[in-house]
């Protein structure tokens, strides 16, 4: 009885959300237009496509459920009384209405109803919880360690050898078929950082010293954009991610290709920006395999054409924005901590031509 009632209010309760973000994108049409490859498209909480997801958004409903509930029953009394009470002539304010003191009955009522809406809500966000932290693993599931930085991701396979940054390839999943989870191992290199990709996972801090796991399982091939959900700096809102869930046979296309050194620059123009490059200090941040270009402190670039945005989503990996982020990072980035490097347009324009054979 309480079971299908509630199943009937979380449907109506849905109903009226899916109203409320049809209708915010009908009145935002920049938003709602944004294709695929947008660097900013919303992620919809209520379109799970992955168990975590899932699990977390039966509780969710329940929140909504009793919120709307709570809303209800205020804005209802709230009414009443303004209507009730109205002053009726000049001479209604001049009385003062009944004041009431220790009221027993009204205190109960206001301590003890919500330490059981809390009990409830608790107990049942405690089941998810559980149930997707308690989740093992299989042997094969792909193992990705994800380590946040002030303002990128770094994505390692260790069981792979493959070293990337911002974009975590995955195979996807099939709700009938064996599972084929992707067990996500997170840790930070400076700050608290916080992993979230709404229709795959909730959220799972970063946290320096310590190692938090999360998986996700999704069901569908795509795109499923994500960000840091923890405030780590100047730079937090722009610290995006995104999740490329992709055929078992492109993910192993996709492996192959991250295996291989990168194509070796054909056109002068390119060529002349892999010395340009090298004589520069960028080696000294970013790593490009069998090279001498060895940091650690910015996103491995061995494969960087692959990736589809830069500066951690900030911007499509296109040529233009490319070129702009090396004019001066600032400009997309405001605070992050590329330098400017004072390239001459010349450099400019052929490291941009480098940068564009790693693939
Ligand atoms: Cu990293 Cu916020």
């Amino acid at each position: 009885m309480l079971r299908s009632f509630i199943s009937g209010f979380a449907t109506t309760v849905r109903l009226l959300l899916t109203a409320f973000i049809l209708i915010s994108s009908a009145l935002l049409p920049a938003v709602a237009a944004q294709p695929e490859t947008d660097i900013h498209r919303l992620a919809d909480i209520f379109q799970p496509q992955s168990r975590p997801a899932e699990l977390i958004l039966e509780p969710t409903y329940l929140v909504l459920l009793i919120c709307f509930g709570i809303f209800a029953v205020v804005v209802a009394v709230l009414v009443y009384v303004l209507i009730k009470f109205r002053p009726r002539g000049p001479q209604d304010h001049l009385e003062e209405p009944p004041q009431v003191y220790g009221s027993y009955n009204i205190e109960m009522a206001w301590t003890v109803i919500p330490c059981l809406i809390v009990f409830v809500l608790v107990l049942v966000s405690s089941r998810s919880i559980v149930e997707i932290q308690d989740q093992p693993m299989p042997e094969d599931a792909i193992k990705v360690r994800l380590i946040g930085h002030q303002w990128w991701w770094e994505v390692q396979y260790p069981d792979l050898g493959i070293i990337t940054a911002n974009e975590i390839h995955v195979p996807v999943s099939s709700k009938n078929g064996p599972p084929r989870p992707t067990h996500l191992i997170l840790e930070s290199a400076d700050v608290i950082h916080s992993f979230w990709v709404p229709q795959l996972a909730g959220k799972t801090d970063l946290v320096p010293n310590r190692v938090n796991h999360t998986w996700v399982e999704p069901y569908k091939t795509g795109v499923f954009l994500g960000n840091c959900a923890e405030y780590c700096g100047t730079q937090h809102a722009n610290m995006l991610l995104r999740v490329i869930v992709q055929t078992p046979e492109d993910f192993e296309k996709w492996v192959a290709n991250q295996k291989q050194l990168p194509t070796e620059p054909q056109d002068a123009l390119a060529i002349q920006g892999k010395k340009d490059f090298y004589a520069l200090s960028c080696v000294n941040c970013h790593k490009i395999d069998a090279s001498p270009a060895e940091g650690v402190f910015g996103p491995d670039l061995t494969k960087f054409a692959v990736r589809q945005t830069l500066g951690a989503g900030v911007a499509l990996n296109t040529p233009e924005n490319l070129h702009d982020w090396l004019l001066n990072p600032d400009s997309l980035k405001p605070g992050c901590y590329m330098p400017d490097m004072k390239l001459s347009p010349q450099q400019l324009s052929s490291i941009v031509a480098y940068l564009q054979t790693l693939k």
